[in-house]
């Protein structure tokens, strides 16, 4: 793909995604002005390290939450345009009287994965994201408060399987630990940490194009490409969506769940095993009609 390459396009398909591999491969088989596909996006690898070494990128993803995550990270912003709107959404939150801490919301996931006191501080900052312009990352500010507000043990971030409402015994530090009762103080760290992001963004990003297709990578049409760079689904071990199922249900954003390759509701049965394999297979033939003929 570039002068010294023999490949005229490439398929590669990594385990695990780091920023340094990423970086390594595009350096090896693409150039500038090249366009990259990534079908399995997740939170934007890819596309953040292509975006920097001014490759252009196409993700894919069928959970919405991690399209509006890549989405938000390799958007162009106006520097202190965006920092004035995660200031002042923040500032008028911690203004906000929390009616006696009584949350309005439905959700019985949310009531019960959030301290009174918490929710309500999430539903007001939610509450405000329409009325600012850059909507996609206050909305990402929004869900990284919400999963380190849940009342769940703090070494069990990732796949908690129910609400921890008691105190718990913490082994490092050995002490008693209680579940967070407000999120105010998440929804300031991740604010401030944002806006850390963006800035150092800003310093590496090019105009290279980035596009983030929400869809099943087996279907879409990322247009004209010259390779594929992805780390795919593993076979029955994380559903993707209900990782984040606080944010779909704060946000109300779309659930395909139906469509995820490889989900761990599906389990790793052979039967299981067999229609992952035939499933990623369906999204690599599609990915070559888009490359030049010789894509191998
Ligand atoms: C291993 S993760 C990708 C991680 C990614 N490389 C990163 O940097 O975060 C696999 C991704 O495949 C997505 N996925 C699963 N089934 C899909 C489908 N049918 N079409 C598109 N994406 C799918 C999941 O939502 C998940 O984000």
């Amino acid at each position: 793909m570039n002068g010294q390459s023999t490949f005229t396009a490439c398929i590669l398909i990594l385990v695990n995604l780091s920023p340094q591999l990423v970086e390594i491969f595009l350096r090896k088989y693409f150039q500038a002005g090249q366009t990259v596909f990534d079908p399995f996006s997740g939170s934007g690898t890819t596309l953040v390290q292509a975006n920097e070494l001014g490759i252009h990128a196409v993700g894919c993803d069928i959970s919405a939450f991690n399209v509006l995550l890549t989405r938000a990270k390799t958007k162009a912003y106006s520097g202190a345009e965006v920092k004035h709107e995660i200031k002042d959404i923040l500032a008028r939150v911690q203004n906000v009287p929390l009616e006696q801490a009584n949350p309005n919301t439905d959700s019985e996931f949310l009531k019960s994965w959030f301290a009174p006191q918490a929710l309500s501080e999430l539903l007001a900052f939610r509450d405000l994201i329409p009325e600012y312009e850059d909507q996609e990352i206050l909305k990402v500010i929004l869900s990284r408060a919400a999963r380190s507000a849940r009342m769940t043990t703090h070494f069990d971030l990732d796949f908690p399987k129910k609400p921890q409402t008691e105190p718990y015994h913490c082994y490092k530090p050995q002490r008693t630990c209680h579940p967070t009762p407000t999120a105010f103080q998440f929804l300031k760290r991740y604010s401030l940490d944002t806006i850390k992001r963006i800035e150092q963004f800003s310093m590496l990003r090019t105009n290279a194009g980035v596009e983030v297709i929400h869809g099943d990578s087996r279907h879409v049409n990322p247009g004209p490409i010259d390779g594929v760079i992805t780390s795919p689904p593993y076979v029955g071990l994380i559903d993707y969506h209900e990782q984040h199922r606080y944010a779909y249900e704060l946000l109300d954003i779309e659930d395909r769940s139906g469509q995820e390759i490889g989900a761990a509701s599906k389990g790793s049965s052979i039967k299981a095993k067999k229609e992952y394999q035939e499933l990623v297979a369906e999204v690599f033939t599609n990915a070559m009609q888009y490359m030049p003929s010789g894509g191998a």
